[in-house]
């Protein structure tokens, strides 16, 4: 017996090794952990429990029988991040540069599988020279096998991705289906072609770091929502977004207690916004001025910064934030920021938590680089989200709210829930400006009795208490108030439940 023990304790020790000292050494001098380092880091202490560690590759091709380390290439297994289960598979570059076998993939899949029957987050550790080259087509089906469960998880259990290193190739697209992708600056880079390939197809020239690091993910295409310093903030960064989140789209997000008060006055919301209507404002004050302990989890920070997304609490709760942001594009809607948040909205109906929209928004971005990148079809993201969107919602305007964007943004006629408006709201089709130049166009000629319509204009739609009459805003609310009004809000529709008629799915226009 004691033989075996010592058997099973040497098996373990190599199994741990992964690639060898040497690979170790080599993915430490580039500033990576190592596998299992992450996952020790991701989890709390002493909570990973592992599975298949003794599994090895089937490839007898290429001499591959001779090389067959224990575990494949991947940790997998589940623990706790502050006590709450996840699921975590974890990239061993050590070993065949963490490239997707076979039984890698079959790794992956099964702990996959137990995330949507169990109801815990699946989180990604990738760090991988993609597809095993040595056999071809049968780690090109574990690819699949992989992607199938992203869909199949997706709405049932969060998802989380952290690119430690490469990934490249169709690899790409199992990450790009989970809800979440982090980056490592400087040691990370996604793309469906490398710079090699670039080069021959398009002659351009570019770098690994150019064509997919973490700054043009998060700054120029979106792909991913957050780049940070180094593997150790990377992991940091998931525990924190992994404590908004709940475990899956059954239970609710985690209630947490807080150090603020729910009553809370800020006095300096009466003077937040300017005199003048078209003098920018900073929209994040605003939010952290108002939720819980001024925390605001940003996603996304660096692109299409004309809307704000990210978690917060307030009263405890987890909440989702989207924000028009007045220091930016003049807090237009365009292309990348409907996107943005649509994806964002249709998350937090997906796993119960209620949207908190501040509303500062002139309208959707004139012009014909919108209007060619299809605006119509990419505003109407967001229409669709906040429309098909179950969850409470509640809406402050802070200031304008036109036109078309107005509609969009959470509006009562989309089921928003409870909707205020500070006092100085504009509620209205367009800025007084734009609708006497347009109404009164035989008047142009008359600059003084253009300024008259104007003023009377202003004086009669450039108020929240048009939309008030109707009822399309609950309440005019002081905006020192604010914290605590929402908060309420928040408690009223702890249970909301709203039923929809039966269909397959509806057709987002994608
Ligand atoms: C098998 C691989 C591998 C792979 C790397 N290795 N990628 N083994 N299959 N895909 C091995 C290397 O042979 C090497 O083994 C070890 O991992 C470390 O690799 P290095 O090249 O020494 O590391 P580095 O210099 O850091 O370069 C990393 C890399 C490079 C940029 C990822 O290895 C590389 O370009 N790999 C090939 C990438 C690729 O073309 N993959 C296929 C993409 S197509 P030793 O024994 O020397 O340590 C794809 C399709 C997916 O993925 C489709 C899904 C639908």
């Amino acid at each position: 017996m004691k033989d075996i023990l010592q058997e099973l304790a040497d098996r373990r020790a190599t199994a741990r090794l992964g690639g060898g000292e040497k690979r170790i050494e080599a993915q430490h001098s580039k500033g990576k952990l190592t596998a299992r380092e992450r996952i020790e880091l991701l989890l709390d202490e002493d909570s990973f429990e592992e599975f298949d560690m003794f599994v090895a590759h089937r490839c007898t091709d290429f001499g591959m029988e001779k090389q067959r380390p224990a575990g494949d290439g991947v940790v997998t297994g589940w623990g706790t991040i502050n006590g709450r289960m996840v699921y975590v598979f974890s990239q061993d570059f050590t070993v065949f540069g963490g490239s997707l076998s076979e039984t890698h993939a079959q790794k992956i899949c099964k702990i996959m599988d137990m995330a949507i029957q169990n109801g815990a987050p699946v989180i990604g550790l990738n760090d991988s020279g993609g597809a095993r080259i040595q056999e071809g087509v049968a780690s090109l089906a574990g690819y699949a096998e992989v992607f199938q469960r992203n869909i199949m998880a997706s709405g049932v259990v969060p998802q989380i991705s952290v690119i430690m290193g490469p990934c490249a190739g169709g690899a790409v697209y199992s990450p790009a289906m989970t809800d979440f992708i982090f980056m490592v600056k400087d040691s990370s880079y996604m793309f469906v072609t490398g710079p090699d390939v670039v080069k021959t197809v398009t002659n351009e020239v570019v770098t690994a770091e150019e064509l997919g690091g973490a700054s043009t993910h998060t700054k120029k295409s979106s792909v991913a929502d957050g780049a940070f310093e180094n593997d150790v903030e990377a992991l940091a960064e998931v525990r924190r977004l992994v404590d908004f989140l709940p475990l899956n789209n059954r239970e609710k997000p985690p209630v947490r207690p807080f150090f603020d008060d729910v009553a809370r006055v800020e006095e300096s919301l009466d003077t937040l916004i300017p005199d003048n209507p078209n003098k920018p404002y900073d929209m994040k004050e605003l939010v952290a001025k108002v939720v819980d302990d001024g925390e605001f989890f940003e996603l996304q920070p660096d692109y299409a910064k004309n809307i704000l997304i990210g978690f917060a609490r307030m009263d405890g709760q987890v909440v989702g934030i989207v924000a028009n942001q007045p220091l930016v594009l003049a807090c237009c809607l365009d292309i990348k920021s409907s996107i943005k948040a649509a994806r964002f909205v249709r998350f937090c109906d997906a796993f119960s938590i209620p949207v908190v929209t501040f509303v500062d928004v002139p309208g959707f971005m004139p012009g014909t680089a919108q209007e060619y990148g299809g605006i119509i079809k990419h505003g109407a993201k967001l229409l669709y989200a906040y429309a098909e969107c179950t969850v409470p919602k509640i809406t402050v305007i802070t200031r304008k709210a036109y036109g078309g964007a107005y509609d969009v943004m959470a509006s009562k006629h989309l089921r928003g829930d409870v909707n205020f408006a500070w006092p100085n709201a504009e509620i209205a089709v367009m800025g007084a400006k734009g609708a006497v130049e347009i109404i009164f166009r035989n008047e142009k000629s008359d600059p003084e009795k253009l300024a008259a319509r104007e003023a009377e204009y202003r004086e009669k739609f450039a108020n929240p208490f048009v939309a008030g009459a109707r009822g399309y805003i609950d309440d005019v609310i002081m905006p020192h108030g604010t914290r605590r009004r929402v908060c309420r809000a928040l408690t009223v529709l702890r249970d909301k439940k709203l039923e929809e008629p039966w269909r397959k799915h509806g057709n987002i226009p994608l």
